[in-house]
């Protein structure tokens, strides 16, 4: 079973076929898929797809991302969360948003959820960040997440920034 997570502003829930349209919606919206490798826009079909491996990522792996709700309105921001990279067996922590949500703290805020997740319910050792050198606003994120980067390297055939954050020591 999928977990929902609530943090002051936002609910991370499952992701659900009714959620197509408006991910379509979001995922098309101006620079969101910028510093994505591949097309910059998407198809209804390609979203349910992707709704469709986001799913079966969390029946393999017991985690995933989330569809990323705001509580008050019960709109949907867009999606954050983990997930594995099987070309090098790490996790992942991944957001995207709606633009016009952005610059609000929503990524921080879903992104620190799924990190305390990760750490306290997975009990993984590290999460990693894997960003496009330009994406500032990603990298911002993630150092406000506490993520550090380690080095520029190459990642789905594209040279990126990795950041990575391990599991904080209970004892300190
Ligand atoms: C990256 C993304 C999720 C950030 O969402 P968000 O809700 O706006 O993030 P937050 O509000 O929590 O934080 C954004 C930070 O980036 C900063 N920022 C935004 N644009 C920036 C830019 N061009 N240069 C430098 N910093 C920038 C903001 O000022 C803010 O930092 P601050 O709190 O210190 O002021 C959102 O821009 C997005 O969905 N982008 C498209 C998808 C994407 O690239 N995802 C990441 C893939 S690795």
């Amino acid at each position: 079973m999928i977990p929902t997570l609530e943090t002051e502003r936002l609910r991370l829930r499952p992701f659900t076929p009714e959620d197509t349209a408006s991910m379509h919606h979001i995922l098309n919206g101006p620079d969101v898929l910028k510093y994505f490798p591949g097309p910059q826009t998407v198809t209804e079909a390609q979203v349910e797809r992707m709704i469709n491996r986001i799913l079966a990522h969390w029946q393999e792996h017991g985690y995933g991302l989330w569809a990323v709700e705001q509580r008050t309105t019960g709109a949907l921001l867009g999606r954050c969360g983990l997930q594995r990279i099987t070309e090098t067996n790490e996790v992942e922590i991944d957001f995207i948003l709606d633009p016009g949500y952005w610059g609000q703290g929503f990524a921080t805020e879903a992104g620190l959820a799924s990190l305390k997740f990760g750490f306290a319910q997975l009990n993984l050792a590290e999460v990693v960040g894997i960003v496009h050198p330009e994406n500032l606003a990603s990298q911002r994120v993630l150092q406000k997440l506490g993520m550090q980067f380690t080095e520029t390297t190459e990642y789905f055939g594209m040279a990126v920034h990795r950041y990575v954050k391990f599991q904080p020591d209970p004892n300190q």
